[in-house]
């Protein structure tokens, strides 16, 4: 494996535990450098928003410098196309608000049946306000990937809105971001792209995506739980947003509603720094590609750390994999080719003959080891593979600070479970 994961795993304290987490793509452990970024808000500059005086210049100075750095991770034009905010399902609920004032009755919206429902009901909600068409793109149920040519048909009804995920939360498949969104765009509609569960896993460049919108959550690339929000500048400056009058018609100012959770977006700035520290300490293999795609400064530290990340989850799905699907009586969904593992991040769910899938989870908590079951609220994946009532599938998600140790173990007490 290309990183030395012990020296990973001595940037996040609470990995000291007894315990193994694979329940990475329900919220993933936080990094020190995030973790001391929001204890030191408190000690040193916790005050609200553009005062007068000292406290409050320091806190608008972090708050400022974490939209910077936000900016340089997602490789966004300019700091002001990041909004902070609650989660990711907050921020799109909020923002598709907006979006729908500029619907008309009859307008499509297209969304996806491999999609987290925070990137579903709120355009469900958007189409019922508004009296709009909402179209479903499916995936083929044996490898869990989407079906394009139903965005074909779907894109040449001119929809104006296209939402769907880089990678799914469910099954672990990356889709084809820059295809999908040249293909809406060709068709004249907006993208909107849920990065939650890819952020962690790889890099991710929204202007060499062309991507309109794209949302993450730094509890998922450990931080504390905060929401961000990429939009284009044009776009979100022309957007009516939901505010309080007093509130600045500027970006990001006009999205950012109410006091903002100051400490937390120190602490994606930590975490940040965090990866920051990552591309600088293992990225060496990855500097030369990346200054020939234009990356210098944060960004190509950043950029670093997020394809050494990638490179490295490879073997991780390699090893899960393979660890998996010997196990007897287990059923894996979603892409199992291990040709294929760069269509998918190393997020496995699966279900056991004759077990439920709470009840493995509970067996696999004894012996300390953390998993998801469930439908992870990607209702529309268990209920498109007809699992949702019979409890859903085991989620075994692994980031990148998982050791093979920790996957052997998880195959020695699954193998035990399985009977
Ligand atoms: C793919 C995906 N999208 C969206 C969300 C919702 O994110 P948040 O909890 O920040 O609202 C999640 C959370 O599990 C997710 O995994």
């Amino acid at each position: 494996m290309s990183l030395d994961i012990t020296q990973i795993r001595s940037q996040f304290p609470s990995l000291d535990r007894p315990a193994i987490f694979f329940d990475n793509p329900g919220g993933t452990q936080i990094a020190r450098q995030s973790a001391g970024r929001i204890q030191r808000y408190f000690m040193e500059c916790n005050a609200n928003h553009e005062g007068a005086f000292e406290t409050s210049r320091r806190s608008d100075e972090i708050l400022n410098e974490a939209h910077a750095a936000m900016a340089d991770f997602l490789n966004a034009a300019r700091p002001e196309e990041i909004v902070f905010g609650n989660n990711m399902t907050t921020l799109t609920l909020h923002l598709s608000r907006s979006l729908a004032r500029t619907l008309s009755p009859g307008d499509e919206i297209v969304v996806t049946r491999l999609d987290h429902d925070a990137n579903i009901s709120p355009w469900l909600l958007v189409a019922e306000d508004r009296g709009c068409k909402v179209t479903w793109i499916d995936f083929d149920v044996e490898d869990c990937t989407l079906k394009l040519d139903d965005f074909e048909k779907a894109l040449a009804r001119k929809p104006k809105i296209v939402a769907f995920g880089y990678a799914s939360n469910a099954v672990g498949t990356v889709n084809p971001v820059r295809k999908i969104t040249e293909m809406a765009h060709a068709s004249g509609a907006l993208v909107y792209v849920d990065a939650v569960q890819y952020a962690p896993h790889g890099p991710i460049d929204v202007q060499s995506l062309g991507v309109d919108f794209l949302v993450c959550s730094s509890y998922k690339f450990f931080g504390p739980h905060a929401g961000i929000l990429y939009g284009r500048y044009d776009l979100l400056d022309e957007l009516k947003a939901y505010k309080v009058r007093p509130a600045p018609d500027s970006l990001p100012g006009k999205w950012e509603t109410g006091t903002q959770n100051h400490e937390g977006i120190a602490g994606v700035l930590g975490a940040l720094e965090y990866f920051e520290w990552l591309g600088k300490t293992f990225g060496g293999e990855q500097e030369e590609g990346l200054r020939e795609r234009g990356y210098r400064g944060r960004r190509l530290e950043l950029k670093k750390a997020s394809t050494a990340i990638r490179a490295h989850e490879f073997e991780v799905s390699r090893l899960l994999l393979a660890t998996l699907t010997g196990i007897p009586g287990l059923r894996l969904y979603g892409l199992a080719d291990p040709r294929r593992l760069d269509e998918r991040v190393p997020t496995f769910s699966f279900t056991l003959a004759g077990k439920h899938p709470r009840l493995v989870a509970e067996a696999l908590a004894a012996e300390n080891i953390y998993v998801w079951d469930g439908n992870y609220y990607a209702l529309a994946v268990t209920e498109r593979l007809g699992v949702e009532a019979v409890g859903g599938m085991v989620r075994v998600g692994a980031a990148h600070y998982n050791t093979s140790d920790e996957i052997e173990r998880l195959g020695e007490v699954l193998k035990k479970i399985a009977g």
